[in-house]
């Protein structure tokens, strides 16, 4: 087995856990808190349960991020991101770039004071702002997908 061949199942498997974990948090987790735990316990459950996964999130965003990159190089395709009809690459770059600025930079500059303390006054609010923003990144993370999955395979024109 080669090592392009190497680079993208440590790829996909990075985006499995990654995109598989916002997945549940946007379609499972959100809507069970917001619907069954009480608006004063729900900041808590939500930090506890989240905050593990976005530690691991920012392990698999870097393999990800790694691997393509790598890839990029190794297959020499960085002309790719001149032509239109390969926007599938800008999207994966795109979807990692707002992924990695998230985990890395807002969360732990101000994000997450941001959150705290709106959800502490207005915890229906709160959620629901959450539950918006996991959902357009869900949508955007899918769309992504599946164009580099066609893309790749010779699915798109
Ligand atoms: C820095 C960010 C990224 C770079 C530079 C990158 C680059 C690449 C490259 C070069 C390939 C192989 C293309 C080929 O074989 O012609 C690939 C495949 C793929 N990437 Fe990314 N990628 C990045 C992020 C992402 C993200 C965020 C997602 C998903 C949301 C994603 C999903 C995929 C998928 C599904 C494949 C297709 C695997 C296959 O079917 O062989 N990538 N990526």
């Amino acid at each position: 087995m080669d090592e392009i061949a190497i680079a993208r199942a440590l790829h996909v498997l990075a985006i499995v856990h990654w995109i598989g974990g916002v997945m549940l948090v946007t379609l499972v987790l959100l809507p069970g808190i917001t619907r069954h735990v009480p608006a004063a316990e729900r900041l808590s459950l939500f930090e506890m349960i989240e905050g593990r996964f976005a530690l691991q999130a920012r392990f698999s965003t870097a393999i990800a991020g790694a691997t393509g990159f790598y890839m990029t190089h190794a297959t020499d395709s960085w002309e790719r991101f001149a032509d239109i009809s390969f926007w599938w690459m800008h999207a994966m770059v795109l979807v990692w770039t707002i992924f990695t600025f998230v985990l890395f930079v807002a969360e732990p500059l101000f994000l997450h004071r941001w959150f705290r303390q709106r959800a502490t006054r207005d915890p229906e609010g709160t959620f629901r702002i959450v539950m918006r923003m996991h959902v357009i990144l869900l949508t955007a993370s899918f769309a992504t997908i599946a164009g580099a999955v066609l893309g790749v395979h010779g699915g798109l024109p």
